[in-house]
């Protein structure tokens, strides 16, 4: 793996005055937005040089900015996987030029733990997990089976995967009976979550469907629009968690009209400044630093609103 490789930038090996270039997943979320915010101030903060592209959630253009970051020779690549696979050449590049990659956010296949150095983001798969612990508890005495809805993040993301795996890990471990009624990508968006609801209740109905698991805020919120056009009320008709925890999150918790939040936090602009100085200053650093995160309930609601960043 590229441990950083010192510092020969003449920039005197204080960790100031980098060349970071940032490869972003794209601008699909409240979240994103705020995660390039608090990247972009944090970089500024410590001086130094963030060169910052936007993929569009298309792997493609993660990959070429990543060539045109090994090309500009950068001190260090902070790349933000938008899928897990498809990364072993571009990440192979980057080792061999001898600049470090800095995951942040989101992960990549087991198989390519070699190529980075270290991951700073959430343990998305415990955040499923608080998810079908909450859902395991609150309809543990639904004994003709829980229905349930899930919106899938971007196919192929770590946060959709584990998020996924996560949740049912713990409804089969907890020996909840339900059923997945339908599940299916909403591509962390708002308009795709509303789409697929759309196709949800014209397949399915809403009746007898207990719960929405949305892997984030944009397609719960999405979804709750379609629940309501469709006559139904968001929050008790069906009951449903998001992820993430924006304000428009917490909003719509304050309004009853979902039940359970599961926190995943972008503000680590700063943390994550300090593990791109560290590795390019050679240090030991770990290979995952989870970012700390809580869970609300609707008793909670009103009262976090006020604290929430994004
Ligand atoms: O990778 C983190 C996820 O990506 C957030 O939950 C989501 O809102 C974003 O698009």
């Amino acid at each position: 793996a590229c441990g950083g490789g010192g510092d020969d930038s003449g920039d005197g090996g204080s960790g100031n005055g980098l060349v970071i270039g940032f490869a972003q997943v794209g601008a699909e979320s409240a979240w994103r937005t705020a995660n390039s915010d608090s990247v972009k101030a944090a970089a500024e903060a410590a001086g130094h040089t963030l060169k910052f592209v936007d993929g569009q959630q298309e792997q493609e253009t993660q990959i070429s900015a990543v060539r045109d970051f090994i090309t500009q020779q950068v001190d260090a690549i902070v790349l933000a996987p938008v899928v897990e696979t498809g990364w072993t050449d571009v990440l192979q590049e980057a080792e061999d030029a001898g600049i470090p990659v800095i995951l942040a956010d989101r992960g990549v296949e087991a198989a390519d733990e070699d190529l980075y150095v270290t991951r700073l983001g959430s343990d998305f798969a415990e955040e499923g997990r608080k998810a079908g612990a909450w859902a395991a508890e609150t309809f543990a005495a639904d004994a003709d089976g829980t229905k349930i809805l899930e919106l899938q993040g971007t196919t192929g993301s770590a946060p959709a995967n584990d998020r996924k795996a996560g949740f049912f890990e713990v409804l089969d471990s907890e020996g909840l009976n339900y059923e997945i009624v339908d599940s299916q990508s909403g591509n962390f968006t708002a308009e795709e979550g509303k789409a697929v609801m759309e196709t949800f209740i014209t397949t399915h109905g809403l009746d007898g469907i207990d719960l929405l698991y949305a892997h984030n805020d944009e397609m719960g919120l999405g979804a709750i629009q379609a629940i309501e056009e469709a006559g139904k009320v968001p929050g008790k008709d069906i009951q449903i968690i998001i992820v993430d925890g924006s304000k428009a999150g917490f909003e719509a918790g304050v309004a009853g009209k979902l039940n359970y939040i599961v926190e995943c936090n972008p503000v680590f602009g700063d943390q994550l400044m300090e593990v791109v100085e560290s590795v390019v200053n050679g240090d030991e650093v770990e290979k995952f630093t989870p970012v700390e995160e809580g869970v609300f309930d609707a008793t909670q609601f009103e009262a976090e609103l006020p604290n929430r960043q994004f």
